[in-house]
């Protein structure tokens, strides 16, 4: 299991991390989702010793890994949103340089490497320079490079960044794969609509803190609240908005013109109950428009603090 309690992480005078904390349970595949300058970067470079942190713990399996030194750090696989290739070396090369560096030579080192260039697609590029390797091919050769050490934990920093769909989809099943092997993977994007369909679990990050942390499931409930509807009647207005703040379904209905704009957080049985009320009163409704949030709008929410209707029904950490 990945704890990271209370992390803090200034560059001078900003405040980077401001006292980050989430947990990822074991063979999770967790997205940990942020604006630009959230902080994703900075709390996985720190995760992977590549940073150091001003306060705060970062624990696998029980120990803080900020003071666990190098045997910690072969726990963890990095794969940054930036990286280099050896471009004078072929794949196959790449990855041998690399499982030396962890001291795995020879035949031990041939068939290791083998496998992973299997495992990412690119046994056919094996004697390929890695500077004629296409984006996504560099992607995956870079995540069979963070794999060597068969680390139990993985980061990678926006690995589909650049990618066309078919290079993201590989990579999705490769990862699935991986997730499938016992692996934790942690994952960032910005492509939310694909993280929610591979990931079990959200972490939601601003500002240096952690807005949510739980599933996406509890991600997609705290949504609720964050249905709009546009009632249009043929005439006045004041007597429907009365009606519609009556209702607990409801909340802010606004009139605007012959259009009443308000949240609906009820199922459509509670819609059905609320257009039958305003006939019944003999209110001219001539539309009742749901408009569903897409999922981008209800993480910007989530992100700026905008839980919604029903946080406190949800089984997750939300942070204010
Ligand atoms: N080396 C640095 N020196 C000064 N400030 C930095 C440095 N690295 C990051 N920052 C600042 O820290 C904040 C967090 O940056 P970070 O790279 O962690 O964000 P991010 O969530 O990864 O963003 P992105 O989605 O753009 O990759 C940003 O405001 C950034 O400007
Ligand atoms: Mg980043």
């Amino acid at each position: 299991m990945l704890e990271i309690k209370d992390l803090k992480k200034n560059y001078g005078y900003f405040r980077a991390l401001n006292g980050l904390t989430l947990t990822v349970g074991d063979g999770e595949l967790f997205g940990f989702v942020g604006a630009n300058g959230a902080g994703k970067t900075t709390t996985m470079k720190i995760c992977v010793g590549l940073l150091k942190a001003d306060s705060g713990q970062v624990i696998i399996d029980g120990v803080n890994t900020l003071d666990g030194g190098r045997k910690m750090r072969n726990k963890v696989g990095y794969v940054p949103d930036f990286f280099g290739v050896y471009e004078n070396l072929t794949a196959m090369e790449y990855l041998t340089f690399f499982a030396g560096t962890y001291g795995i030579w020879g035949t031990k080192s041939n068939s290791l490497c083998e496998g992973l260039l299997e495992l990412v697609n690119l046994s056919d590029k094996k004697d390929t320079q890695v500077d004629s390797l296409s984006r996504g091919m560099k992607q995956r050769l870079c995540l069979a490079r963070a794999l060597v050490h068969n680390p139990e934990i993985l980061f990678l920093d926006e690995p589909a960044s650049g990618l066309d769909p078919k290079a993201r989809f590989e990579l999705k099943e490769i990862l699935k794969n991986l997730s499938g092997m016992g692996k934790t993977i942690i994952i960032s994007s910005h492509i939310l609509p694909e993280l929610i369909e591979m990931c079990s679990t959200l972490g939601i990050i601003s500002h240096g803190e952690m807005k949510f942390n739980g599933s996406v499931e509890d991600a997609m409930l705290l949504s609720k609240g964050k249905v709009s509807v546009e009632a249009t009647f043929a005439g006045e207005t004041e007597k429907a908005l009365l009606l519609l703040k009556e209702s607990p379904f409801v909340t802010s209905p606004e009139a605007v013109g012959n259009k009443i704009t308000l949240g609906f957080n009820g199922t459509d049985d509670d819609a059905a109950g609320i257009i039958k009320n305003l006939v019944m009163h003999d209110i001219p409704l001539t539309g009742f428009t749901k408009k569903n949030e897409n999922v981008e709008n209800i993480f910007i929410n989530i992100m700026e603090g905008n839980e919604g209707g029903t946080a406190e029904n949800a089984d997750a950490n939300v942070q204010p």
